[in-house]
């Protein structure tokens, strides 16, 4: 390797990958290396891999293959996260140029790992810990937002749903101690940050081992630390979805107007199918309860379309779901079948162009939903987040509470920092995003 220790660190996958890496960059850089912006620059090239869906996976190896060339100069790989862990040891075999193999539950022993690395040990494998109680916590976050912080509270998960790789490839379910938390949310807010996620693969599963808060006592406190002024948290899951969840967001005014609660299919027999463990009308009281709260709370989901078995009439529950909710956002998937998950036995049952097709009126019925949506918000004045700034062409991209993103033009010599909250007037929508006029 180098004399001086560089990387180059490539993210796929959810914001529990995402900040997993601010982490990871955070234990390289205390090592003493320097984080380049090109594999070509790097002694030591680390993709924290998703395997979600099949694409999902195969991202990583097409990466490796485009960048296998490198190795002959003496750069090292390294694969982490949901890939690492589900196909182990297997990726030597597949690249043999690979060195380090590690799974997220590992990661606290990153830096014996990178040791034994230096020191010129290949093969190198981080993929016995799924069975632990402890979560990942490191002083050496490098957070790579300026104004919103990522928070982990609770890491794995326990639920099983048939077609899901999660459980295998990020261990139990553990959540860290409320004093924990609430200690890092203090710490963030006392350096500037006014934004803080909550992450969970089902964020409200959340359990305090001190036994102090439950998640919506957690969120309250958290929503109560002096400068906090936004509070978000993903995802959560219906099972566990409590009513005291809609009571503190109606309370506490820096919890954000938005819920993430995936759905996945509309009908019954294909959720039993799937293990979520609820009913439709189970599903759609939690969504009862959300749209009676005295906030403007904006709903979002998750769909897979084409599960082992749906037939067209389940498609159309799924449809009727939507029409039911009108969520402000959807993020509809293919089916994909997923080594060791339950589902990959069931038959693949619905073709390739027939889940393409129900992808496509799925989300050709969602926009007209948002569209319709996203158009009663015209006259409204929300308060937005500044999120990027284009000064060349005196744009300004922001976000408001509900999630929305909200584009307005400058006109004033100095544009606002980004980090910065303004009200915006809401003159015109699309259905993904609104634009306006600072007032
Ligand atoms: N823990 C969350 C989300 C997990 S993964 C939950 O339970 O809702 C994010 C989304 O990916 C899921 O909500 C699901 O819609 C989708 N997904 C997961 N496994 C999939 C698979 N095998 N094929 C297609 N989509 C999948
Ligand atoms: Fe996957 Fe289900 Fe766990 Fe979500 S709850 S991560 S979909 S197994
Ligand atoms: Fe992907 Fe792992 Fe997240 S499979 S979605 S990176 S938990």
């Amino acid at each position: 390797m180098a004399s001086e220790k560089t990387f180059y660190l490539e993210t796929f996958g959810c914001q529990m990958n995402a900040h997993d890496s601010e982490k990871v960059i955070g234990t390289l850089q205390q090592q003493g290396y320097r984080r380049v912006e090109t594999e070509e620059d790097a002694g030591l090239i680390l993709y924290n891999t998703c395997s979600i869906r099949d694409k999902a996976e195969q991202k990583v190896f097409n990466r490796l293959n485009d960048y296998k060339k490198l190795c002959k100069e003496g750069k090292r790989f390294a694969v982490l996260g949901c890939v690492a862990q589900q196909e182990g040891e297997k990726i030597f075999d597949r690249a043999p140029y690979v060195s380090l193999v590690s799974g997220s539950a590992s990661y606290r022993n990153l830096p014996e790992m990178l040791t034994r690395l230096e020191a010129g040990e290949s093969r190198i494998t981080g993929l016995d810990d799924r069975e632990t109680d402890e979560t990942f916590e490191t002083e050496f976050t490098a957070r790579q937002n300026p104004y919103r912080a990522y928070i982990t509270i609770i890491e794995g998960c326990d639920k099983f749903c048939s077609y899901c790789v999660v459980p295998y490839t990020r261990g139990k379910e553990r959540s860290r101690s409320s004093s924990s938390v609430l200690g890092e949310a203090r710490r963030i807010a006392d350096l500037g940050y006014t934004e803080i996620q909550l992450l969970g693969q089902n964020v409200n599963s959340y359990r305090d081992p001190e036994g102090k808060s439950s998640f919506a006592e957690l969120l309250a406190a958290v929503g109560q630390v002096p400068g906090i002024r936004r509070v978000r948290f993903m995802t959560s899951h219906p099972r566990d979805f409590t009513r005291d969840i809609v009571d503190v967001i109606d309370q506490v005014p820096t919890l954000c107007d938005h819920v993430h609660l995936p759905v996945q299919s509309g009908s019954a027999r294909v959720l039993a199918s799937m293990a979520r463990e609820y009913t439709p009308e189970w599903y759609l009281e939690r969504i009862a309860w959300l749209k009676a709260a005295r906030r403007p709370i904006s709903l979002s989901t998750d769909i897979i379309v084409g599960f082992p078995g749906e037939t067209v009439e389940d498609f159309i529950q799924s449809l009727d779901l939507l029409a039911q909710v009108q969520y402000d956002c959807v993020f509809a998937f293919k089916y994909s079948a997923r080594p060791n998950t339950p589902s990959l036995v069931m038959i693949d049952s619905v073709p390739e162009a027939e889940k393409n097709r129900r992808l496509q009126v799925l989300l050709e019925r969602q926009r007209e939903i948002q569209r319709v949506n996203y158009f009663k918000h015209i006259g409204e004045i929300v308060e937005v987040i500044v999120e990027g700034v284009n000064p060349a062409r005196g744009q300004v991209a922001g976000r408001s509470s509900q999630n929305k993103p909200v584009n307005f033009a400058w006109s004033q010599p100095i544009a606002p920092a980004p980090g910065s909250y303004l009200c915006v007037r809401i003159t015109g929508a699309f259905p993904n995003s609104l634009v306006g006029e600072p007032v």
